[in-house]
């Protein structure tokens, strides 16, 4: 059985383009058989801004994942910090790993870059948390012998900082660690947002996933097009409505969608037609999504059931790994 595993960051407000790259590829393939899958909320990555919207965001990414139909009972689904065995292996690995490894890390390296450039001290407002990153997100991945993970581009710097750090453990203290891999979708494209430029909350361009009919009729109608006059035919190439609609779309669907480019459908109509459907697709997990903001104790009874299923697996094996590096009873 494959071990696939995904952290994900409790952090703002999910768009249609972490639905299209990531989060509908990934419960697609949790569904499939001969994997198993490990989900996680990484809520102990999150800490440091405001707690009130952490705590908001844990809920709201956990609503979300299992508004669109994530299956906690096939999947082990929780939450970082409900496993006190990870900060505890984070806390060995530490010991283990090389500053210079971390010193090497894009994050982190990225922050200095920016200090120095603006002429302070490079260390100003870096936080232990940022330098340590990725050997909390190394414990994620080590603790339930993930083979696979699944993440973005930026992410897989760390999943080759926790290969290394395994290799070196696994050196040291004898066979311990699976070695992970990244697996990146290298097919998925960003998606566009409403002014063509990547879709990215940084860019404020974003539709909102969960953004009721209304306000994402709005959103739509506003994505960028050109001056072409209904009945001219218009080009798919740099169309980002176009671009939307084929990730949300099957590709018999997109086929005849090029036609009509071709044939000059206008933008007004376009925009009508992938609105419909975005909202086809995403309408009934909105409503499940509100059912469950409105229950969170439902979406906590979820989370508890999977830290049991989870803590079955790093209960025994933060044992053995504490007994690996000698830390034991004195009597046995
Ligand atoms: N760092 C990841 C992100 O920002 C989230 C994450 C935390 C993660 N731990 C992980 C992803 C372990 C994969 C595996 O997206």
């Amino acid at each position: 059985m494959d071990i696939v595993l995904t952290g994900i960051k409790p952090t703002g407000t999910l768009h249609i383009g972490n639905y299209v790259g990531a989060i509908k590829p990934s419960i697609a393939a949790s569904a499939a058989r001969g994997v198993e899958s490990y989900f996680f909320l990484a809520d102990y990555h999150a800490i440091g801004g405001d707690a009130d919207l952490v705590a908001r965001a844990t809920l709201e990414i956990a609503a979300s994942w299992l508004a669109l139909g994530l299956d906690p009972s096939k999947v082990v689904f929780y939450r970082q910090s409900d496993i006190p065995e990870i900060t505890e292996l984070e806390w060995i690995l530490t010991s283990v790993t090389a500053k210079g490894l971390m010193n090497r890390a894009h994050a982190y390296k990225a922050a200095i870059d920016e200090n120095t450039a603006a002429g302070a001290d490079p260390d100003q407002a870096v936080m232990m948390n940022l330098y340590s990153y990725p050997i909390l997100m190394a414990a994620d991945i080590l603790m339930f012998k993930a083979a696979k993970v699944p993440v973005g581009r930026d992410q897989k710097q760390h999943v080759e900082m926790a290969r290394d750090i395994a290799q070196r453990f696994n050196h040291h203290y004898g066979e311990t660690f699976v070695l992970p891999d990244a697996v990146t979708r290298e097919e998925v494209a960003t998606l566009p947002g409403l002014d063509g430029r990547k879709m990215s909350k940084s860019y404020g361009n974003v539709v909102p996933l969960f953004a009721d009919s209304k306000a994402l009729r709005k959103l739509v109608m506003k994505i960028k097009t050109n001056s072409l006059e209904p009945g001219q035919p218009k080009d798919t190439e740099d169309s980002a409505l176009y671009a939307i609609y084929r990730a949300f779309a099957t590709p018999d669907e997109t086929a005849a969608l090029r036609q009509r480019y071709a044939a000059g459908i206008g933008w007004g109509e376009m925009k009508q037609l992938l609105f419909e459907r975005i909202d086809a697709e995403l309408a009934p997990a909105r409503a499940e999504y509100e059912r469950l903001i409105a229950s969170p104790q439902e979406v906590e009874r979820h989370l508890l059931a999977g830290a049991e299923k989870a803590r079955a697996v790093s209960k025994p094996f933060i044992a053995e790994i504490r007994d690996r590096v000698g830390i034991r009873r004195l009597v046995r």
